[in-house]
């Protein structure tokens, strides 16, 4: 295997999902929004508010392009499935899990994050209108579809393991 990537909205687990996989299988695991904050001495809502979003997307697909860990797991942010280019870098490189979580679990974790510029500036609406919208991205970006309702980290792990 090469390299695991989990892609999906955000909120819907990919990090806590990443962490215990890379525990369980013994792989090196890489938070992409993580790895782009320590490059960039930056948070993403820095990088948001003085760059704009059209950098911090940039800042992804470079970072996609550019990773040579060959045997690693690594848990993308919420809108690296909506840019072609990099849909094609993860299918090439690796195996692409999407983690398909209901909105209303993803509203409920993500809703007082001060840390997402887009939950920042969008109403309940606007998340739900762009859940649906990227959910046929995930699908299309994705090898394998993992529900996330009604399971526990746990079973979750063990069954994409
Ligand atoms: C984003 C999701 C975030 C982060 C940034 C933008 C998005 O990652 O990359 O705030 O556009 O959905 P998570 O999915 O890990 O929250």
């Amino acid at each position: 295997m090469r390299k695991v990537y989990l892609v999906g909205f955000m909120g819907c687990g990919k990090s806590a999902i990443g962490r215990r996989l890379s525990y369980y299988l013994k792989m090196p695991y890489y938070d992409m929004d993580q790895e782009i904050v320590r490059r960039e001495k930056m948070t993403i809502p820095e990088i948001f508010e003085k760059y704009g979003e059209e950098h911090f997307r940039q800042l992804e697909t470079d970072f996609l392009r550019n990773f040579r860990d060959e045997f690693c797991i690594i848990s993308t942010g919420g809108g690296v499935a909506m840019n072609p280019q990099n849909r094609r870098i993860m299918r090439q490189t690796g195996l692409v899990l999407f983690l398909d979580a209901t909105f209303p679990d993803i509203w409920k974790r993500i809703h007082k994050d001060k840390n997402r510029p887009i939950v920042q500036r969008s109403t309940k609406q606007e998340l739900e209108d762009l859940f649906y919208k990227r959910r046929k991205f995930y699908r299309e970006a994705t090898h394998i579809t993992i529900r996330t309702e009604n399971r526990s980290l746990k079973q979750i792990v063990e069954y994409t393991a």
